[in-house]
């Protein structure tokens, strides 16, 4: 058996148990019809979800590794997920989608304003009309707030007799954006340690924002919905937008 790829294994510990969401996820795409464009699809926890319940799915991700992943299970569970390696600020498809999903931040990895202002008119160039366009956003800082005193508990996974663990160990703020930082630790059978630190950058960003960036492009706001928060992971406020 080929060893698992470090992407796939660090974004299913850190992403793949999060469940709050797909009841929302369930809920919109029943609403507007297929095909679903699923953004910054991962290794398919949304996506594989939804083509279970009989939709359409179009999963998106610039990552390889995790759509190569995303793919084989698809195929291990006979469900017919489409793929697509691109930049979803990039997106160029002869297709239009009745629903375009961003779950759990992946619109506040964009870089930006000018990033965000690029991904907006590509998806709305790219929905149907009277299509929905949704994008779950979260405040980091919450999970770091005067209400939790205890740090985030590690995500720790055993996988071929290496456990892999990730921490996240701190926040920082600057105007814009918010960074996470992880701890990344691995030990194997043999006892061989490995520790490595993972930051990611979330751009700061409300339902408001977002909905008025919309609207510029001629996108209407739906009323907004949310997540609630688990003792794992911290809540969402969902933007939804109509074509
Ligand atoms: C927080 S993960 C969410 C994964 C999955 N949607 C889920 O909810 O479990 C963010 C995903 O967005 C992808 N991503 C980040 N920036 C992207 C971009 N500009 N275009 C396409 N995918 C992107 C990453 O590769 C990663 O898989």
């Amino acid at each position: 058996m080929s060893a698992p790829d470090r992407e796939v294994l660090w974004h299913d510990l850190e992403c793949g148990d999060y469940e709050e969401d797909l009841p929302l996820w369930r809920e919109l795409a029943e609403q507007a019809g297929g095909p679903v464009l699923d953004v910054g699809a991962g290794t398919g926890r949304v996506a594989l979800d939804l083509a279970a319940r009989g939709h359409e799915v179009v999963a998106l991700d610039r990552s390889e590794p995790l759509l190569r992943e995303l793919r084989r299970r698809a195929r291990r569970r006979r469900l017919p997920v489409e793929v697509l390696l691109a930049d979803a600020r990039e997106l160029a498809v002869a297709r239009r989608f009745g629903a375009i999903i961003v779950p759990m931040q992946t619109l506040q990895l964009f870089g930006g304003a000018a990033g965000r202002a690029r991904f907006l008119a590509v998806a709305r160039a790219h929905l149907r009309p009277g299509g929905l366009l949704a994008a779950a956003l979260a405040d980091a800082l919450e999970g770091f707030d005067a209400d939790h005193t205890e740090p985030p508990l590690p995500d720790i996974r055993e996988v071929d007799g290496t456990v892999y663990s990730s921490r996240p160990v701190a926040v920082r703020e600057a105007p814009d954006a918010v960074s996470i930082e992880r701890i990344r630790e691995t030990v194997d059978r043999a006892g061989h340690r490995t520790a490595e630190g993972n930051v990611i950058w979330l751009d700061r960003l409300g339902v408001a924002q977002v909905a008025a960036e919309g609207a510029a492009l001629g996108l209407a706001p739906l009323p907004a919905r949310s997540v609630p928060a688990t003792d794992e992971y911290v809540g969402s406020q969902v933007v939804v937008l109509h074509g």
